[in-house]
């Protein structure tokens, strides 16, 4: 594998990377301090056409591929996770299932928007009862004449509080358990009988919108269903293998930038006369740290290279998102070291990249779930 970038995505890169550093850093004290969502950079991000990435042009997206929209949450976690995660959630697990799954009237109806960025996109699997165990989710979906009427409720949605779109997950079949019987739709935000619930207040990823969402007797028109009645699980997990490469490229920008502050701050601070990142205490440190953020890079840039190819890509999706997000725990917290008392201040960004690591462990299937579906892949 050549992981050398195009021309074109050399440039894509240099222009999210200018983008977020000089608009994305403007607006991430007011994120942090107001955990207010960034609609401003949404609206710009959207301008710039990264709203729509590798969505094809007869939908009006970008049509890049994969490997510029993962470079893209790269830049942009680099600068701020929330704004990566809100790129990521609408583009994969909020756009592609429409665009792998819709009929072409749906397609049209719903990705230009999306793509263009007037429209944010969020996925609606986690319930209260059901996370890791995503089939036993309980949300149902009755059908009544040219209506689906929804009842339940969901958790955790990221993008809830500013999305337009919801990829729904709803058991249609009340006889069925488990994986089969569960439909997906597109349920747009004003629908009668969706309530959006008002954002959670969350350890970090701050200014990213995680809501609850209750369904009551919510009235989906027919023509909203996704793909086949009763294959809506199937949908889901497509989707999160899409969706689990873009949580890597985030996991990566926060490793990356936690290692340059530290990187840089070990050759700044000095201690017993001598820069501390001259002493092997904090040295021996930064190399494994690079050698991590290396290594999650090659399984992130794999994973997007062998979807962009339509290879199968599930199994390094899941390493990717589970190593990226491994390390950018661990090169948060030994950055966090390495800055010493005023890394635990607010004055620094590096405790930022400490809270925000931590949900990318957890995330678009936490870590222990991705050992099962790497080790299915392996010996099922
Ligand atoms: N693509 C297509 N089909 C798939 C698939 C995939 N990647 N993985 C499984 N399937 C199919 C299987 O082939 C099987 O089909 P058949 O019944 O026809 O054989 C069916 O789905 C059921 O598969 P399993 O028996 O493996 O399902 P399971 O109930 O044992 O669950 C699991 C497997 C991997 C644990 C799954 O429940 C899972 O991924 N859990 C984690 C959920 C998750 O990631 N949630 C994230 C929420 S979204 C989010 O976090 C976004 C955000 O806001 C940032």
């Amino acid at each position: 594998m050549n992981l050398r970038f195009t021309e074109e995505q050399e440039m894509m890169r240099k222009m999210v990377r200018q983008f977020a550093e000089e608009k994305v850093a403007k607006a991430v004290e007011r994120m942090e301090e107001h955990d207010e969502f960034p609609t401003e950079i949404v609206k710009e991000m959207g301008e710039l056409g990264l709203m729509g990435i590798p969505i094809p042009e007869a939908y009006g997206g970008s049509e890049m591929d994969v490997t510029s929209y993962v470079l893209a949450i790269h830049e942009l976690s680099r600068v701020s996770a929330a704004v990566g995660v809100i790129l990521s959630v609408h583009t994969s697990v909020g756009t592609y299932p429409i665009l792998d799954f819709g009929t072409e009237e749906q397609k049209k109806r719903f990705i230009p928007k999306l793509a263009s960025g007037e429209y944010l996109g969020a996925f609606a699997l986690t319930e209260p009862g059901s996370g890791s165990d995503a089939s036993a989710l309980k949300t149902s979906a009755v059908l009544d004449g040219d209506h689906y009427v929804i009842n339940g409720s969901k958790l955790y949605i990221t993008n809830g509080g500013a999305a337009d779109t919801f990829i729904v997950f709803a058991r249609t079949d009340r006889e069925a358990t488990g994986s089969k019987g569960i439909s997906a739709f597109i349920v747009e935000r004003d629908t009668p009988g969706l309530s959006i619930l008002p954002s959670e207040k969350k350890m970090g990823s701050h200014g990213s919108s995680t809501t609850p969402l209750a369904f009551e007797d919510c009235l989906v028109p027919k023509e909203n269903l996704l793909g086949v009645e009763g294959e809506g699980f199937k949908i889901a997990m497509a989707n999160l293998d899409a969706g689990r490469i873009g949580i890597a490229a985030q996991s990566l920008g926060i490793a990356e930038a936690a290692l340059d502050a530290a990187t840089a701050y070990a050759k700044e601070r000095k201690q017993f006369g001598k820069a501390i990142g001259q002493m092997q205490g904090v040295a021996f440190k930064l190399a494994d740290m690079a050698t991590k953020v290396e290594a999650a890079k090659l399984l992130t840039y794999q994973a997007a290279d062998l979807r962009q190819r339509g290879l199968p890509s599930g199994k390094q999706a899941s390493m990717a998102k589970m190593f990226a997000s491994d390390t950018a725990m661990e090169v948060a917290i030994e950055a966090l070291q390495v800055f010493g008392g005023y890394g635990y201040t607010k004055d620094y960004p590096v405790e930022r990249f400490f809270r925000d690591a931590k949900v990318t462990q957890i995330y678009e299937g936490t870590n222990e779930i991705q050992k099962i579906v790497i080790s299915n892949h392996l010996v099922k």
